[in-house]
């Protein structure tokens, strides 16, 4: 039974607090060894849903079944579910062994055998060597792959990580997400790993889901939640955006796209479904160059490392743009007139 589309099935999930519908009708398929991002701003339901998997909550409708099983009516402890808590809580007063060891010894697991798995789990987190610290000795980074271990011992079917790096640095986030990737691809993992980071969800995942409201926003591959948004809130909420409304117009053999301020060309198969459209244009698609068709001025200049992030002004409609600094600093200053160059095969929403 490996590697089924429909290993972990949230079926019509809903759960309510008072007024409030957390969780409004989720239903996903996850594949087994599948890493699947929850992504959403704060109290669109991201936790509690995370929590009725592992079940700390219990739903209000829907089912939930893993390899094959039914298991929303079971206590965590028999779901074969392992949850990371995003405060990750460690016994302070335990060693590492210790804190590693507690669930083997709740299940009654016999001391050879528990040896072993401590000593595989903290192989796997690469931890080797720091059985006798205290948590209190270790970096976030190093806390965090004990809390990881903690669940691995246990050899949970589906791993739930809620915000699990959002208390470690930039550098030693990135490290992390790499052993997340590392353990999902040696152990086959499945895990659904919440951030409310949106750089973090597309690097680390096969699939990414958007969440609004208790609602799925969209459920795709993290290239294409960036590419091809489903409405405008998960283009806002992935990366950052100009959307232009405008009217298609032929003239002669070419397609204009219209905004309120300023025109560029697109491709014409896009006049054809639609007389209005709504583009998502990311700022890292459209070009300062000399024969750019669109003339703007500089109002604002943001540097940001490896790249530059212009506000230009377009006859009082203002749009961001992109360039990177491959030969170093950027060239333009403020108040600079430049032409812009905009991509003749734009993203348009299709929102009703
Ligand atoms: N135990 C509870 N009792 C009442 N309301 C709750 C409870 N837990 C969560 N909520 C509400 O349900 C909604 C979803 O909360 P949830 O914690 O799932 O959000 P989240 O997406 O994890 O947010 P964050 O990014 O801030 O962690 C929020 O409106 C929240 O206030
Ligand atoms: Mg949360």
């Amino acid at each position: 039974m490996s590697n089924q589309s429909n290993y972990l099935a949230l079926n019509n999930l809903y759960k309510y607090f008072d007024k409030i519908t957390a969780v409004n009708n989720i239903s996903i398929d996850i594949e087994q060894g599948e890493l699947i991002s929850f992504i959403g701003p704060s109290g669109c339901g991201k936790t509690t849903l995370l929590r009725i998997i592992g079940g700390f909550h219990k739903q209000d409708e829907g089912t939930i079944n893993l390899d094959g099983q039914q298991i929303d009516h079971l206590p965590p402890e028999e779901r074969s579910t392992g949850m990371v808590f995003q405060n990750y809580a460690l016994f302070p007063h335990m060693s590492v062994f210790k804190n590693v060891e507690y669930g083997l010894k709740v299940e009654k697991v016999k001391k050879e055998e528990r040896n072993r798995r401590i000593k595989d789990a903290l192989a796997q987190v690469q931890l080797e060597g720091y059985e006798d610290r205290k948590p209190s000795e270790l970096s976030g980074g190093q806390q965090q792959r004990v809390a990881i271990a903690r669940c691995l011992v246990l050899q949970p079917k589906v791993l739930l990580l809620d915000e699990p790096l959002s208390n470690l640095d930039a550098n030693l986030r990135m490290i992390m997400r790499e052993e997340i990737r590392r353990l999902k691809e040696e152990l086959n993992l499945t895990i659904i790993f919440v951030t409310h980071d949106q750089e973090e969800a597309l690097s680390i995942s096969d699939r990414v889901i958007v969440l609004k409201d208790g609602k799925i926003q969209q459920l795709d591959r993290p290239d294409n939640v960036y590419n091809q948004p489903q409405n405008e809130f998960v283009a806002n909420f992935v990366g950052h955006t100009n959307i232009l409304e405008g009217q298609f117009e032929d003239h002669d053999n070419k397609t204009l796209f219209k905004t309120e301020h300023f025109s560029f060309e697109v491709q014409s198969k896009f006049s054809n479904s639609s007389k209005n459209g709504k583009a998502v244009v990311r700022p890292e698609r459209i070009s300062i160059m000399p024969n750019g068709d669109v003339e703007g001025k500089i109002s604002k200049i943001v540097y940001n490392g490896s790249f530059t992030r212009y506000f230009v002004l377009i006859s009082g409609e203002e749009i961001m743009v992109d360039d990177f600094n491959a030969h170093g600093l950027g060239h333009y200053k403020r108040n600079d007139p430049i032409k812009l160059a905009f991509p003749t095969d734009p993203h348009f929403i299709n929102e009703n």
